[in-house]
């Protein structure tokens, strides 16, 4: 029995077609159950329905033996597990973004308002910034409307959030996609499980 840890929401849903399509199908899963874990012992599967950023974690303890999440999520939290597999969809940007009249002025501590604190901190400390973290949980692109920071670093897929805001790019500095990842010693206990996995999600996606 392989457990994956899979992300509730937007990502979640394409993340579970393609198990869907790869064989691993699960007759509970519906985008409205409120059940957390699903099994299907007949193809031995157990899915745990997580919040997307949560996914590393129960990979890296060992509560699932397998997850999959966006690679913003996996270097945010820093987690120690094996990434196997560049999934190709999910795909977005990690980006510094501002109000479009938004001028710097280097005498000042910069503001930076997000949810990646640790990618933010460390995409700044390269560039010798010194800044000031302003932590949020969602609905990032409104704190330079409203003064509470002078930029935002977040992710932009389609870019509207940002243009519906009046805000713009400044700096793009990191692809992301979903990536397919194992628990360290679940991938030696349980490697042709795993492997197999691997192996019907490449399939199922180059169909
Ligand atoms: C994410 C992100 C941006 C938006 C980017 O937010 O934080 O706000 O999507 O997508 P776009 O470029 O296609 O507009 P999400 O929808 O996850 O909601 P949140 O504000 O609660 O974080």
């Amino acid at each position: 029995m392989l457990t994956v840890a899979l992300p509730k929401g937007r990502l979640g849903e394409k993340v579970y077609s393609i198990l869907h399509k790869a064989g691993y199908t699960c007759d509970e899963m519906s985008s409205d159950t409120r059940k957390l874990v699903l099994e299907n012992k007949e193809v031995g599967i157990r899915y745990l329905l997580v919040k997307p950023t949560d996914v590393p974690v129960y990979v890296e303890r060992g509560a699932a033996d397998v997850g999959i999440a966006g690679k913003d999520v996996l270097v945010e939290t820093g987690a120690n597990v094996y990434e196997l597999m560049d999934l190709g969809f999910g795909k977005c940007r990690m980006a510094v973004a501002a109000k479009k009249d938004y001028v710097e002025n280097r005498d000042r501590t910069l503001r930076v308002a997000t949810k990646f604190v640790n990618i933010a901190t460390s995409h700044f400390a390269k560039q010798g910034r010194a800044i000031d973290i302003i932590q949020l949980h969602g609905s990032i692109e409104l704190a330079p409307i409203v003064g509470l920071s002078d930029v935002i670093v977040d992710i932009v897929e389609s870019g509207s959030t940002l243009r519906e805001n009046n805000l713009v790019v400044i700096e793009e500095f990191m692809p992301i996609s979903a990536r397919f990842f194992a628990n360290i010693s679940s991938y030696k206990f349980k490697e042709d499980e795993i492997e197999k996995m691997l192996l019907c999600l490449k399939e199922a996606i180059n169909d």
